[in-house]
């Protein structure tokens, strides 16, 4: 049999952890002939709590699971890591001005990219989750001088899909009648997703569904608004939906994206559609051979070009403002 791949998951004990680790133990991640050692990484606090999942783990007897290691140092939880999910951050809380929760995050990231520089397999791709999840992922970046740049992603593959399923409703189709739709910028509120390379059945989607005004004043917020809509409904924020989302996004980087598709991941720019070099936005991806690329050459209309702008202006000002904390 295959040598188990280490996947290294931070907030284990959270909501998002429990609705994680079961998938990966279960070959969800990585397909079904790839065995998984994970290794957990929370806080003193929440160990416990950790290990009570892996108790659960185990009462699984999932065959593909080869082992769950439980830590609270960064150091010893990220070694020899070759997958490395990045779910554990700082919420914001009432009364939090966002310079706090950034340098609330920092604590976090920067000493986990440090570990991961350190200690991760060689091999190492890491997705960030937490959020601010683009300025997290470039914070950890940043402190990993050793590991590839490209090798740090941030998670837009919730959006994606939350688009996916409002186009699929809106035009009477199945999602896998979709493709080449793109989640461009922050995952925030300013977020942009993109319908006018988006193909439904192998026509244009935008011309398909054929109407501006649902286009801009239901679909653009329904996909960006989506978080705090389940919150409201819920009384908790989105976990299975985000782990199935970082589940797809590692499964896709790992397996490629198929023929006349793409994907969205956020990613290092360079330089691309005009998103400043060094920030992690998302894009219209493809990838193949375990590594990605950004799709090149689409055409950007007006409509198009003041959203993304807008949502990467917002990755530039958090950008300086962890420049200003010192935090990179
Ligand atoms: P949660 O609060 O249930 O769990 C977070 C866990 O992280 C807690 O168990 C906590 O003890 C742990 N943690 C905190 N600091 C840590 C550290 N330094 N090292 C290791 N573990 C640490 O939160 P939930 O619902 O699981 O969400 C996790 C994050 O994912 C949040 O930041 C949330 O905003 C974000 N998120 C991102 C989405 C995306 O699309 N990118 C979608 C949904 C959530």
């Amino acid at each position: 049999s295959r040598t188990p791949v280490t996947v290294t998951v931070t907030g284990a004990a959270g909501q998002i952890g429990y609705a994680l680790l079961f998938r990966i133990a279960s070959g969800q991640l990585l397909g079904a002939d790839t065995p998984v050692r994970l290794r957990l990484l929370e806080i003193p606090q929440a160990v416990k709590a950790a290990e009570g999942t892996a108790m659960e783990l185990d009462d699984c007897a999932f065959p593909l699971l080869a082992g769950v290691d439980i830590f609270d140092d960064a150091a010893k939880a990220f070694e020899g890591a070759n997958v490395a999910l990045l779910v554990g951050a700082r919420p914001r809380t009432k009364g939090m001005e966002r310079g706090d929760l950034l340098e609330a995050n920092g604590g976090i990231f920067k000493p986990q990219g440090e570990a991961i520089n350190a200690g991760a397999a060689d091999d190492i791709k890491v997705l960030v989750v937490g959020n601010p999840a683009n300025t997290n992922a470039l914070i950890a970046q940043q402190h990993a001088p050793d590991v590839p740049a490209v090798r740090f992603t941030a998670m837009t593959r919730l959006d994606h899909n939350r688009a996916l399923a409002q186009l699929s409703k809106k035009a009477g189709v199945s999602v896998s009648e979709i493709r080449k739709l793109t989640i461009w910028g922050n995952h925030s509120a300013t977020q942009y997703p993109d319908v006018f390379h988006a193909e439904i059945a192998g026509k244009n989607a935008a011309e398909t569904v054929n109407d501006q005004a649902w286009l801009e004043n239901d679909f653009i917020p329904t996909v960006a608004k989506r978080g705090a809509a389940i919150i409201e409904a819920r009384g908790a924020s989105s976990a299975a939906s985000a782990a199935s989302a970082a589940i797809d996004h590692v499964h896709t980087w790992v397996n490629g994206t198929a023929d006349g598709d793409w994907t969205s991941m956020a990613v290092v720019s360079d330089g691309s559609y005009g998103v400043p070099e060094g920030l992690i936005s998302s894009f219209p991806v493809t990838t193949r051979n375990g590594e990605w690329e950004i799709v090149q050459g689409l055409e950007i209309d007006d409509f198009s070009r003041a959203r993304i702008d807008a949502s990467v202006n917002e990755l530039s000002e958090e950008r300086d403002a962890v420049r200003k904390l010192g935090l990179i």
